[in-house]
């Protein structure tokens, strides 16, 4: 299967866990320090699983809960440090910074489900994912800084 490539933004479809599996190990190969994966899309789409592919691909064993009431749920694996949050009860965007949000990309990387909360402090070191459910699973991949040309090569490598 290959992903569909438009204007730097790459499109993959995900029909069950292993593919996200395999997207959540071609981002963790290029995470490093700084910088964030946004994962954006409604309620169900697959924001935590993705997550917790990512996270399993750097080496974490066990659960990944939802951080949906901690808001913040760190890992400290092998080779990064990396904090999950849930902004979607984030009351005011600033409140991200309460969260350790700054210490968090000082010194590892963060992903993020509802990055919309808190848009501004979006840095630009960083990897959109747009996941959708309907009317089938796909992610959008779309990078920015460092991550501006790897959008298709994880895309590629993921389909
Ligand atoms: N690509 C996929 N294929 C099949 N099922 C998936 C996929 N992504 C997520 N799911 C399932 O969809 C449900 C919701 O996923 P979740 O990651 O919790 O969504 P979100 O965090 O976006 O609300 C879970 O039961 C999960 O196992
Ligand atoms: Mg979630």
């Amino acid at each position: 299967m290959q992903a569909a490539i438009h204007n730097g933004a790459a499109e993959l479809k995900l029909p069950g866990l292993d593919a996200v599996a395999r997207l959540g190990a071609a981002i963790a190969a290029r995470l490093q320090p700084g910088d964030a994966v946004a994962l954006r899309g409604d309620l169900g789409a697959g924001k935590t699983t993705l997550a917790r592919a990512i996270l399993t691909a750097l080496g974490h064993e066990g659960e990944v809960p939802s951080p949906t009431f901690t808001l913040v749920q760190g890992y400290d694996l092998p080779g990064l440090t990396v904090a999950h949050m849930d902004l979607y009860r984030l009351k005011q965007p600033e409140e991200i910074v309460e969260l350790g949000f700054d210490d968090a990309l000082a010194q590892g990387a963060a992903l993020i489900e509802w990055p919309e909360m808190a848009e501004d402090y979006m840095p630009d070191e960083r990897l959109d994912v747009i996941l959708t459910a309907e009317p089938e699973r796909r992610a959008t991949l779309a990078g920015h800084g460092r991550w501006a040309g790897l959008a298709p090569l994880i895309a590629n490598e993921a389909a």
